[in-house]
C-alpha cells in the first residue's frame, strides 16, 4: 500500500533520511524505532507531506504522491500524530476533533451536530468523552496523546503515523496507551507505522521492525530478529535486553 524508494531529506548539513526505501502492505503494524536525531520523524514528516523530500518517491495505494501537499494526503488516508502534540489549544478537546472532522473529505457534507456526534464517536475510544468541554491547553499529556490519537482516527485513515504516542507517560498509562492503539487497529482496518522508544512494549505489539540509524535503515525485520541484530545492539539497544 505504501512504498518508499530512496527517499533522502537534508537539512542543512545533516543528512536527516538518507536513501531509504521500504514498502508497507495494507494491515501491517510495523515499528519504526532508533536513537535520538535518527530521522525517525523526518521519514514520517516525509510522508505525511509535512516536508518534501530532497529526492527519492514514494507512493500510495499505486500512485506517486511524492509532491502531493499534506492535506490532499490526509484525504487519501495518511494520518500522523506529532511527537510533540500539535492541538489547538485555546479550543475544547471535542472542539478539536470535530475540526479534524469537517476538514475532512467527508467533511462538507457533515452539519455542525453531525460532526459534533462524530466527535463525541472518537473521543469515546479514548475514553475522553468526559473530558469534551475541557480546553486543551488544561489537559495533562496523557490526556493531550489520547487526543492527538482520537483526531487522527477521526480523519478515517487507511494508514496512520504514530510519532511518539508514549513520549512523558508513566508504565501504566503507556499500557493503556498500547492497548488502545492495537484495539483501533482491529476495528478499524488500520495499518499502522509506529515510532516509539518504550521497546519493551513495542516490541510486543508489532510485527516488524524498522530500525534507523544516522538517517540510514539499518534493519528491516521481526522483533526476534532485530534485537540480535550486532548492528541493532551497537546502534541503540544495549546488550542487556538480548
Ligand atoms: N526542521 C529541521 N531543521 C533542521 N534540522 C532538523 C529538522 N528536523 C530534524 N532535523 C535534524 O535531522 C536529524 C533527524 O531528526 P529527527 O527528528 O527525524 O530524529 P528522530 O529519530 O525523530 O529523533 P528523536 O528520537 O529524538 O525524536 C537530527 O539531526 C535533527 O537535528
Ligand atoms: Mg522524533
Amino acid at each position: 500500500m505504501l512504498e518508499v524508494s530512496n527517499l533522502t531529506k537534508r537539512f542543512g548539513g545533516v543528512i536527516a533520511v538518507n536513501e531509504v526505501s521500504f514498502e508497507v502492505e495494507k494491515g501491517e503494524i510495523i515499528g519504526l524505532i532508533g536513537p535520538n536525531g535518527a530521522g525517525k520523524s523526518t521519514l514520517v514528516n516525509l510522508i505525511s507531506g509535512f516536508y518534501l523530500p530532497d529526492s527519492g518517491k514514494i507512493r500510495f495505494l499505486g500512485e506517486d504522491i511524492t509532491k502531493k501537499k499534506m492535506h490532499e494526503r490526509a484525504k487519501m488516508g495518511i494520518a500522523r500524530t506529532f511527537q510533540n502534540p500539535r492541538l489547538i489549544s485555546n479550543m475544547t478537546a471535542i472542539m478539536n476533533v470535530m475540526y479534524a472532522v469537517l476538514g475532512s473529505e467527508r467533511g462538507s457534507k457533515l452539519s455542525l451536530v453531525e460532526a459534533y456526534g462524530e466527535a463525541a464517536y472518537y473521543l469515546d475510544i479514548f475514553d475522553m468523552l468526559k473530558k469534551r468541554d475541557v480546553l486543551v491547553a488544561d489537559l495533562p499529556i496523557y490526556e493531550l496523546r489520547l487526543l492527538e490519537l482520537a483526531r487522527a482516527l477521526a480523519l478515517k485513515p487507511k494508514i496512520l503515523l504514530i510519532d511518539e504516542a508514549m513520549a512523558g507517560l508513566n508504565p501504566a498509562e503507556a499500557e493503556r496507551v498500547s492497548k488502545l492503539i492495537n484495539r483501533i487497529r482491529e476495528e478499524f482496518d488500520l495499518t499502522i507505522i509506529w515510532i516509539e522508544h518504550v521497546l519493551k512494549i513495542i516490541m510486543r505489539s508489532v510485527e516488524r521492525i524498522l530500525v534507523m540509524h544516522y538517517g540510514k535503515l539499518i534493519a528491516d525485520d521481526t522483533p526476534e530478529k532485530v534485537v540480535r541484530m550486532p548492528e541493532v545492539v551497537e546502534a541503540y539497544i544495549g546488550e542487556e535486553v538480548v
